[in-house]
């Protein structure tokens, strides 16, 4: 085993599981000192060879195929209570001694995703600011399992810092909780918001029934964080019971297509979260210009929820606003969109700071041709 997987696993001990996840980080503290038991992960491209992606794909098993092995005991989100202990490290070893071949395939051809529900508390406030009482048809650019498409069928609780709350959304079902800050909130996500359709693309869709694809999403989320699976699966059910439309396909090329076909009648609110990232920077370029042709021939409303190369400086690339990343939000009416940097959210929408600042519409690719790149530090800010 390799030097950078002993680097990897410590990167992962100190800076990503320390604090958060016990049992992960148990298990690449000890992976940093001795990667054997990790060696199914040289079968994923390079760029994958994460310990996040190995911990999911074992997860995963311990859904299925190694169900009942008593690593479990140590995953509280598969019921488990035990605090790790030398045991944690040798039931790992057991298991991917065992499932070798099976953890290789799952590095080889899965990849670690999210889909987290409650980024929906942080775009709520921005589809109640771009409908302004009309009906939306949601388009979402990587929607995964397209939890997010339904942010009008959840309830939300906004906290102040000062103890104040404000409620939106409905009363019963799944209520998702956002810590807010900013002087500019003027309880906007209190607003009204009528979904008239909604429509997902990605790469590789979760539809409602695919139950591998949900084990998988249930498998990406660290062991101890349980709350985040329940409501991963009050939101699936949600989703089950109002299947939005999927798209399989790269979201540059499959939306002209899709807001051809938005009725007049509604407005076509363009989101993304954690998604836009994903693309190069040419493919940014091109979603721009799409969302540009689009915006000059009927009314347009687009929030980006993205690291700054990825959202707000695709609108003007020439701003220092919103270095800590998304929302960025565009409207087209007449002319000119408008163009506003909405504030930022956590990755995971725990936290909203709401402060709108306008921008100018300078997009990339446009006067000077250069596309906005994607500094590595940059990466790190937004949301992942
Ligand atoms: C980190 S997940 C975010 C999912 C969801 N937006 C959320 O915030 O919970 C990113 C999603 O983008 C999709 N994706 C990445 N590149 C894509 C592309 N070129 N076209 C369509 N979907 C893409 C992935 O398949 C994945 O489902």
């Amino acid at each position: 085993m390799t030097t950078p997987f002993t680097a990897m696993f410590r990167y992962f001990a100190d800076d990503e599981f320390r604090g958060s996840s016990p049992a992960y980080f148990t298990l690449a503290d000890a992976l940093a000192n001795d990667p054997a038991p990790a060696e199914p992960l040289l079968a994923a491209p390079p760029t994958q060879r994460r310990a996040l992606l190995l911990f999911a794909a074992v997860q995963f098993l311990l859904r299925g195929a190694a169900r009942g092995h008593p690593l479990a005991a140590y995953y509280p989100t598969l019921g488990g209570r035990r605090a790790p202990d030398a045991g944690l490290l040798a039931a790992f070893r057991d298991l991917t001694g065992e499932f070798g071949a099976e953890l290789a395939e799952l590095c080889a051809t899965r990849r670690t995703q999210t889909n987290e529900v409650r980024r929906a508390a942080v775009l709520r406030p921005a589809f109640a600011l771009a409908a302004a009482g009309r009906p939306v048809t949601l388009v979402e650019l990587g929607t995964s399992a397209g939890l997010l498409l339904l942010t009008d069928r959840y309830g939300y609780r906004y906290r102040y810092g000062n103890g104040r709350e404000v409620r939106a959304g409905r009363s019963d079902g799944l209520v998702l909780d956002c810590t807010v800050s900013g002087d500019g909130w003027s309880e906007p996500a209190a607003a009204d918001l009528t979904v008239a359709d909604r429509v997902g693309l990605d790469l590789a869709p979760i539809r409602p029934g695919d139950t591998a694809g949900a084990d998988w999403l249930r498998s990406c989320i660290w062991p101890e964080h349980t709350a985040r699976v329940e409501r991963l699966d009050a939101a699936l059910a949600e989703v089950a019971a109002r299947p939005p439309r999927f798209v399989r396909g790269d979201m540059v090329e499959a939306l002209p297509d899709v807001l051809a076909a938005v009725p007049a009648d509604t407005v076509p609110l363009v989101f993304s979260y954690a998604a836009v990232t994903y693309l190069t920077d040419e493919a940014r370029v091109r979603l721009v210009e799409t969302l540009a042709r689009v915006g000059a021939r009927r009314e347009l409303a687009v929030v980006l929820t993205e690291a700054a190369y990825a959202g707000v400086r695709l609108f003007d690339r020439e701003t220092s606003v919103g270095e800590r990343g998304g929302p960025a939000y565009a409207h087209w009416r007449t002319g000119a969109p408008t163009v506003l940097h909405l504030g930022h959210g956590t990755p995971h929408g725990d936290e909203l700071s709401w402060s709108p600042t306008p921008v100018r519409w300078r997009p990339v690719g446009d006067a000077s041709g250069r596309p906005a790149r994607s500094p590595a530090g940059d990466r790190a800010a937004g949301p992942a």
